[in-house]
């Protein structure tokens, strides 16, 4: 890894130039994409919004728990996450292009990546939608990164996650005690040693290895 200059993917101007990735059905029909937040895409409009109330929404199954606003999400955007050579994150479009939440990637390196800021944010018509997403995410990661192993990490209470990353084939590798926190209205989980930990449930970090995704999915990559 990596075949893929992270940053510059992100500093793509021209809509017409972005990456997309796209979403297929159990069918193969293409459904929808996983669109790159390039610099040409920062200004769409309700962009900024909708990720920002999807994050509030989703904010209990995240590490650091905070209110979103417009502001503080554009600035994330602008000085953390386009600039970053080992994040990306994209939005879930339809045909329409409307958009349905959010998927990334964080920590990626050599031979391994790991799912980040996985969100659902509003309904559609599509089945499955977050399992096709995140195959279309595996797919890139192990054919287009290069990557050996994808990784995450979740909440061990996050039930609905839990049973999407397993159907995508993931497995719990190590399971982490977690110390909860509050200073100025921001929580913050952070990992501790067992005797430490009074979160009430810990952090699962899962695998799945690309081998393993192939023999999950034989379908999926090509051989070779
Ligand atoms: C984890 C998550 C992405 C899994 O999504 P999922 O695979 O669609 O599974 P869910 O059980 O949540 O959804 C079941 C159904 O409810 C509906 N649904 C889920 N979230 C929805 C939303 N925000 N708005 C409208 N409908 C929704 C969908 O129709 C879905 O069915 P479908 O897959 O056939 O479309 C989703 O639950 C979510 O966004 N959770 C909050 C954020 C989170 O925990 N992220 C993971 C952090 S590690």
């Amino acid at each position: 890894m990596t075949q893929v200059d992270i940053v510059s993917l992100k500093d793509n101007a021209d809509p017409a130039g972005r990456l997309r990735l796209p979403i297929r059905d159990d069918s193969g029909m293409h459904v929808g994409d996983l669109q790159c937040i390039d610099r040409s895409m920062l200004d769409e409009r309700g962009l900024v919004d909708d990720l920002t109330t999807w994050r509030n929404q989703s904010m209990p199954f995240f590490l650091t728990q905070f209110r979103a606003t417009e502001e503080r999400t554009r600035r994330w955007l602008e000085t953390i996450s386009l600039p970053a050579a080992d994040r990306i994150l994209f939005v879930i479009c339809d045909h329409g292009g409307n958009r349905l939440g959010n998927f990334g990637l964080c920590n990626i390196r050599l031979g391994a990546a790991e799912f980040d800021n996985v969100i659902r944010g509003r309904a559609s018509d599509v089945r499955n939608l977050m399992f096709h997403c995140g195959m279309t995410m595996l797919e890139w990661m192990f054919s287009g990164l290069g990557a050996e192993t994808a990784e995450l990490h979740v909440f061990s209470h996050n039930e609905k996650a839990i049973g999407l990353y397993r159907r995508l084939g993931f497995a719990v590798a190590e399971s982490l005690p977690l110390r909860r926190t509050e200073k100025e209205g921001t929580v913050k989980y952070s990992l501790v040693d067992r005797p430490d930990a009074n979160a009430g449930f810990d952090y699962l970090r899962m695998e799945l290895p690309r081998e393993s995704f192939r023999q999950v999915h034989p379908a999926a990559l090509p051989t070779g």
